[in-house]
């Protein structure tokens, strides 16, 4: 006898890249900042007391809110913290979605929102990006017709990296009657040079709430820390009413404190990433495996027709080095592949070159 709701029972759970234990892998199939975390964090680190952990943690993690508002210019007030950001996804739906009501996202993105749409209970709809991965035309009048209450849009795209410009969303948000939820994990990734910023969009429109996240640009994907920036209309009601009291633990919120608090080290992980993606998009392309343009802190490699891309994926395994593939319609010919160190992505083009030849 199952005690599980039906919908539940039906559902599948999120399949996450594998975590190997060993250490001589080379990992680059979750999108991990492949730098370590900074010196303020090791330093945050050594310092905790156990004292400080008889008491609860501050409920809405006030102190980085406030740094976390003063960074991007905003009102602490405007900031929610969150268990990562697959907490605050979570707590999107809780807070704007009723079982049996719609929510959307233009496909293929983060599969994580089927599950837990799966798991609230309510549809998910699919509108497929075009080929370019741009964003499917007249959506906002779709997503209307439908009825949808909540749309996801991931930018940078994952999985192709593909940036959608500020003034694509603006429009959207505009014509949407819906909440919009820009998914920026990976946006500090994005080149500074083209000046993208979606918090105007944020400060303007009541409906609009952005998704970050300290475990890609962070370094810190182990401490499971997140934000949202967005009206009071938006983040009030998860602030006091669905999210859990303590949601964050008080250790996450004093190392997250010190790694906002080191923005050069970040922003050197970042350049140091921008540096390698180029020059691994390239040497991919040279071996015949181009991708989309990306902004993110990974490649969408496509697999030349004579190869499979689930064998290379197979082969770069059995190599010891770990990338993602997806079996799912429009991606069986592709792999993802984190940009990691240049010394990773030797090994992996290293890897590559012995199985393609
Ligand atoms: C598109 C996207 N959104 C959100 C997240 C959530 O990240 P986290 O829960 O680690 O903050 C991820 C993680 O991989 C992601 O790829």
């Amino acid at each position: 006898m199952s005690y599980e709701r039906p919908n539940i029972q039906a559902m599948h759970g999120y399949s996450s890249g594998e975590q190997p234990d060993s250490t001589d892998v080379i990992k680059l199939n979750t999108n991990e900042n492949p730098y370590p975390p900074g010196p303020a964090v090791v330093a945050a680190l050594a310092g905790l007391r156990a004292e400080s952990l008889r008491r609860y943690p501050p409920p809405t993690a006030l102190a980085l809110r406030r740094a976390l508002a003063s960074l991007h210019a905003v009102d602490p007030d405007n900031v929610i913290v969150t268990n990562g950001g697959d907490e605050l996804l979570r707590l999107l739906l809780a807070t704007f979605v009723a079982p049996e009501e719609a929510v959307a996202t233009a496909s293929p993105s983060y599969s994580l929102y089927d599950v837990l749409a799966a798991a609230h209970g309510c549809r998910m709809l699919h509108y497929p990006l075009n080929a370019d991965w741009s964003l499917p035309r007249e959506l906002a009048a779709r997503l209307n017709a439908d009825k949808v209450k909540l749309c996801f849009v991931v930018n940078p795209h994952a999985p192709s990296g593909t940036l959608v410009p500020a003034a694509s969303l603006q429009a959207l948000a505009t014509d949407f009657h819906g909440v919009l939820v820009i998914d920026e994990a990976y946006v500090d990734f994005v080149d500074p040079e083209l000046q993208h910023d979606c918090l105007p969009l944020v400060r303007q429109r009541d409906n609009v709430l952005t998704l970050r996240t300290l475990s890609k640009g962070y370094s810190l994907a182990g401490l499971r820390m997140a934000y949202g920036i967005g009206p009071r209309g938006l983040i009030d009601p998860i602030q006091y009413k669905t999210k859990d009291s303590y949601n964050t633990d008080y250790i996450a919120q004093q190392l997250a404190l010190a790694a906002v608090g080191d923005q050069p080290y970040a922003r050197s992980t970042w350049q140091r990433v921008r540096q390698s993606r180029a020059e691994l998009r390239t040497a991919l392309a040279a071996r015949g495996l181009p991708s989309p343009p990306s902004q993110s802190n990974f490649l969408l490699a496509s697999v030349p027709a004579r190869w499979s891309a689930e064998a290379l994926y197979e082969g770069l395994k059995a190599a010891g080095v770990l990338v993602r593939y997806f079996k799912q319609p429009g991606l069986q010919d592709k792999l993802r592949i984190s940009v990691g160190t240049p010394e990773e992505n030797q090994r992996l083009l290293r890897s590559l070159d012995a199985l393609l030849h």
